[in-house]
């Protein structure tokens, strides 16, 4: 996939305009770079295997809640996302034929954020009918090497093939969560210090296989994998080596799956400004990724994360449920929009900090939406309709690390300019009582050139502050649980419907509040 410069896209953008007569065409800054046409489904999620009977519910009680804020972001972005099943607990997961229920997990000292003594049962596989046109990756056990888990891929490949049957249902499955890690996890070595690359192909290849072995041949969709689902770029396996060592061979690998967290939860000197308000970080975080998708992308496989969030460990409080997660998911989601990486897969579980929702409630968290969604609801309102667009975007560079800006093209046009200012404001102070300091603004101005409109639309991503983990708007619609079970609903002590004006050289200028996101819309409603 070959970037394309702006200042060839001007040529293009030139004659379309020309030809549509819709507007004058729009010069940002000379030199930025635009990324390639988006595919569909850009802001997707990743679920934890084990807590995806409670995101989803089955057919006798499906979770109409996460439908909904799934639905929210299809009717953005015009396909709803698309969902990874898996996760560490993908590879504790046994298969249990006369389990009468969905899932038996039993949680041990490894971890008190997800069972690592898991069996799933045939009506496991239910949950995958709940949410209609949502598309999956379905994560098999690799890490396990018993008779017990030889036979779970034997019996439970069938069962994901029923459910997940043709291109409508399933992009691929996927084998092994992190292997990268079998064999110095916390959570339990899995594999000898010894095993390496060409180890981990050969294996690959045998459990693949199996797969493949068992299932009806109208399921050609488990003939192509996401691979290899690393968590980083240079941990005990290397990506590239298992390249080198012929995986996919077979020509068996549709899409390269990298994982990606900005540092850990309990890390030493994380700070909401410092790590996750802050765009150098999350560029210096996305880099590495970027020199791996070069050398992969080579192979012609689209590269994507397949799992992603703030903090490992499933996030921290304070840090990972703010609003100020929220900013910097809409950063981080259009970082690497802009720099070519095909989808980025939002990982959550039950009760898990760094969440976009709570799809239940237990005693550990209360069903709900959460700050982090809107960080994905924000980054699908920027990116707009990429399956009647061709959706292009670009970062404009800033100079402060606590700001991002960037522009999006619909079919070559100049659509929406984002700026996501990520200068914290807290609403409450140290002692609990509310910041009654002043809340200081930014004023952003931007050159486009005639644009032959006078004014432009002005929305909002907006809290009281970073520090909030409720009361958050876009464009003055919250998306909370017990307003209307996530469908939007339009709050009217929010302003909204404010506009730029544009001046007849194409300058704009607006303010954006410390800890919120502005986004000019040029196309008119
Ligand atoms: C465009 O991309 C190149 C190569 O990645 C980079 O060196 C340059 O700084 C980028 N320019 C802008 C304006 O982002
Ligand atoms: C959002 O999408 C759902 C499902 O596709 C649809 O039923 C609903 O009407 C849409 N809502 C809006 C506001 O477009
Ligand atoms: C469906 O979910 C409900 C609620 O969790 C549960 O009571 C029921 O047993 C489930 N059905 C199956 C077939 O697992
Ligand atoms: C669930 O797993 C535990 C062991 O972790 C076991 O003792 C229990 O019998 C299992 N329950 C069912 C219904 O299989
Ligand atoms: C969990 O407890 C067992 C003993 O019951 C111990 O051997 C093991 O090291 C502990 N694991 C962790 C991660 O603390
Ligand atoms: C997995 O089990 C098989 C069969 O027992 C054995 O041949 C193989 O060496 C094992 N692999 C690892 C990585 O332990
Ligand atoms: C992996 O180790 C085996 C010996 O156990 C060796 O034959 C093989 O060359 C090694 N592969 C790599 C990629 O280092
Ligand atoms: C496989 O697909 C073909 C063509 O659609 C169909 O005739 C056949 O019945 C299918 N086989 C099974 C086992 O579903
Ligand atoms: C990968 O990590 C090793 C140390 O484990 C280091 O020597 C090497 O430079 C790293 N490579 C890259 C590309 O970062
Ligand atoms: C942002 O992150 C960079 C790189 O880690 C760091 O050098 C810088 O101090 C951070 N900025 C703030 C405002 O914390
Ligand atoms: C906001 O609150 C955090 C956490 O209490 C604190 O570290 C930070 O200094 C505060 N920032 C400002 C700008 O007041
Ligand atoms: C706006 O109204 C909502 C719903 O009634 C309320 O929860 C929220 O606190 C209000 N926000 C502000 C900024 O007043």
């Amino acid at each position: 996939m070959s970037r394309r410069r702006l200042v060839g896209w001007l040529v293009g953008a030139f004659i379309t305009s020309l030809v549509n007569a819709v507007s004058h065409p729009i010069r940002v800054q000379a030199g930025i770079n635009v990324s390639s046409i988006l595919t569909q489904s850009f802001v997707s999620f990743s679920i934890e295997l084990s807590s995806f009977p409670d995101f989803a519910g089955n057919l006798s009680n499906p979770n109409t809640f996460s439908l909904n804020l799934l639905d929210n972001i299809g009717n953005l972005t015009g396909s709803k996302p698309i969902i990874r099943i898996g996760g560490n607990t993908q590879d504790y997961a046994l298969y249990d034929p006369d389990l009468p229920t969905a899932l038996n997990g039993t949680y041990t000292n490894a971890s008190s954020d997800y069972p690592t003594i898991l069996t799933i049962g045939k009506s496991f596989f239910e949950s995958y009918l709940t949410w209609p046109d949502v598309q999956y990756i379905h994560g098999f056990n690799m890490a396990s090497n018993t008779t017990a888990s030889q036979d779970t891929l034997l019996e439970t490949a069938p069962l994901a093939c029923d459910v997940l049957s043709d291109g409508l249902e399933l992009i691929c499955p996927q084998m092994g969560n992190e292997p990268d890690l079998y064999k110095t996890s916390a959570q339990g070595i899995k594999r000898p210090s010894n095993w390496n690359e060409s180890d981990y192909v050969a294996e690959w290849d045998e459990k693949t296989e199996l797969v493949k072995s068992v299932i009806d041949p109208n399921c050609s969709g488990y003939y192509t994998w996401v691979a290899p689902s690393f968590a980083g770029t240079n941990n005990s396996l290397s990506p590239v080596g298992v390249w080198q060592n012929a995986l996919g061979r077979d020509n068996d690998i549709k899409e390269v799956s990298s994982h990606n967290y900005i540092s850990g939860a309990t890390s030493p000197g994380v700070t909401l400004q410092g790590t996750l308000m802050n765009h150098t970080r999350t560029v210096e975080s996305i880099d590495a990724q970027l020199q791996l998708a070069a050398i992969l992308t080579q192979l012609g496989i689209p590269f994507f994360l397949g799992e992603t969030n703030s903090l490992y460990n499933e996030g921290a409080p304070g840090l990972s449920d703010s609003f100020g997660a929220a900013l910097w998911g809409v950063d981080f989601n259009l970082w690497c929009a802009a720099n070519d990486i095909e989808r980025v897969h939002m990982h959550q579980g039950t009760n898990y900090r760094y969440n976009a929702w709570q799809p239940v409630t237990t005693s550990k968290a209360t069903k709900g939406t959460k700050a982090p969604y809107y960080g994905s609801i924000g980054a699908a309102a920027v990116l707009g309709n990429s399956v009647v667009h061709n959706i292009q975007i670009a970062n404009v560079p800033l100079t402060d690390a606590r700001e991002a800006a960037y522009v999006v093209f619909e079919d070559g046009i100049l659509a929406r300019l984002a700026v996501i200012n990520m200068m914290q404001y807290n609403y409450t102070n140290p002692n609990g009582s509310i910041n009654t300091e002043p809340r200081p603004s930014k004023t952003y101005s931007f050159t486009f050139g005639p644009t032959g409109k006078t004014s432009v639309r002005i929305q909002r991503l907006i809290a009281n502050g970073s520090d909030s983990i409720s009361g958050i708007t876009m464009d003055g619609r919250s998306y909370n649980y017990e307003l209307d079970q996530g469908r939007p609903v339009i709050l009217n002590n929010i302003t909204t419907g404010e506009r730029a004006a544009v001046s007849s050289n194409g300058s704009v200028s607006f303010d954006v509040p410390w800890s919120s996101m502005g986004i000019l819309t040029f196309e008119e409603a």
